[in-house]
């Protein structure tokens, strides 16, 4: 007995092997129910008084050393242990790990407030579900305009009288009630028109509105403005013009553009042909919408401007369809990995 447990312990010490089958053939061998220790077990069992006292423990330890041994050999051969490592090609690089990425509405947003801050402008916001007063009526909309009609509004079924916003322009209103002039501030968010969706217009998406409210605010203070804004944005040599305009809102009104060139067909396709791209509608607020928010006309003056979001992403990244910006497709968005 002695000695059979010595050879068992000797082999189970000196064995060794990265390969699962070799392992497997040993365990079969020692510890299988026909195996070899099993077999010392039915022998002890025959034992009688001194030798079963002698050798139950010997026997116990064979048995754990010979198991622990197998399952060491075996965590190696599954390559989680330490023989393993140099199967390993570590000079293998790491899989690609992508961080979340801003999206472009917002990088543009963010960097439409960013550069009107810098000129003083603080940021407000308003509600997107608006009311009639906020919306349409305080902005100087006539009873029977078209733009209240069903087909540009989304209302509210509970209530009639509240409707999505279909522009940042309310929040204008909004500011004019709520702060004594100077008012100098820009209002970034969610629009709503209940239009067909398709490449070059979503039922919802993003206005920035501006404001400037104080004593003796010319047309040539949101000229300036404007330009200064165009040339941060766009480039310091950027060229803009105003084209005469209408909004119920303000008067006058106009449209700034912005001067693109035309040197290729996707130049072309952006401007229509003429070179220059419409960013933003503008003017000098109405005096009927000033005394609406409780401001006497005859002392202060105004202007205001507000631009499309969406428009101006797709001009910056050559966007050809503002589905994508809805989407949320994973490859459209890592595209914006570097702009972070
Ligand atoms: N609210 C206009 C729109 O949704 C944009 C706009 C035009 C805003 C002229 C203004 C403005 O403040 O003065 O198309």
């Amino acid at each position: 007995m002695e000695e059979k447990i010595k050879a068992l312990l000797a082999e189970v010490e000196s064995f060794s092997s990265q390969d699962t089958k070799e392992i497997e053939t040993f365990r079969i061998r020692l510890l299988s129910r026909k195996g070899l220790i099993p077999a010392l077990f039915d022998e002890f069992k025959q034992l009688e008084g001194d030798d079963k006292r002698k050798y139950g423990k010997p026997l116990n330890e064979l048995k754990q050393k010979a198991q622990g041994k197998i399952e060491e050999l075996k965590a190696g051969a599954d390559g989680s242990g330490q023989h393993q490592a140099n199967r390993f090609d570590l000079t293998r690089p790491a899989p690609g790990q992508f961080p979340g990425t801003r999206h472009p509405v917002n990088l543009v947003k963010n960097e439409i407030i960013d550069i009107f801050k810098r000129i003083g402008f603080n940021v407000s916001e308003g509600p997107e579900i608006e009311d009639d007063w906020h919306n349409f009526t305080a902005l100087n909309f006539p009873e029977e305009h078209p733009a209240r009609d069903m087909q540009d509004t989304f209302f509210v079924a509970r209530n009639p009288e509240w409707a999505l916003r279909t522009h940042t322009s309310s929040v204008q209103v909004r500011a004019m009630e709520a702060n004594k002039p100077p008012i100098r501030t820009i209002s970034p968010g969610r629009v709503f028109r209940n239009e067909a969706i398709s490449a070059r217009s979503h039922c919802i998406f993003h206005q920035v509105e501006g404001l400037y409210i104080d004593k003796k605010v010319s047309f040539a203070d949101l000229k300036q403005t404007l330009l200064y804004f165009a040339r941060e944005f766009f480039g310091a040599d950027t060229k803009i013009r105003l084209r005469p305009s209408y909004f119920p809102f303000t008067e006058p009104s106009a449209e700034m553009d912005v001067y693109w060139g035309l040197k290729d067909e996707v130049d072309y396709r952006m401007t229509k042909g003429t070179g220059w791209l419409e960013v933003m509608g503008c003017g000098m607020v109405d005096p009927n919408v000033l005394e609406n928010c409780g401001l006497n006309p005859e002392e202060y003056s105004g202007y205001a401007f507000g631009m499309g979001v969406e428009r101006i992403a797709m001009q910056r990244y050559q966007i050809s369809d503002i589905r994508y910006l809805f989407e949320n497709d994973i490859r459209f968005l890592q595209q914006f990995q570097s702009a972070l």
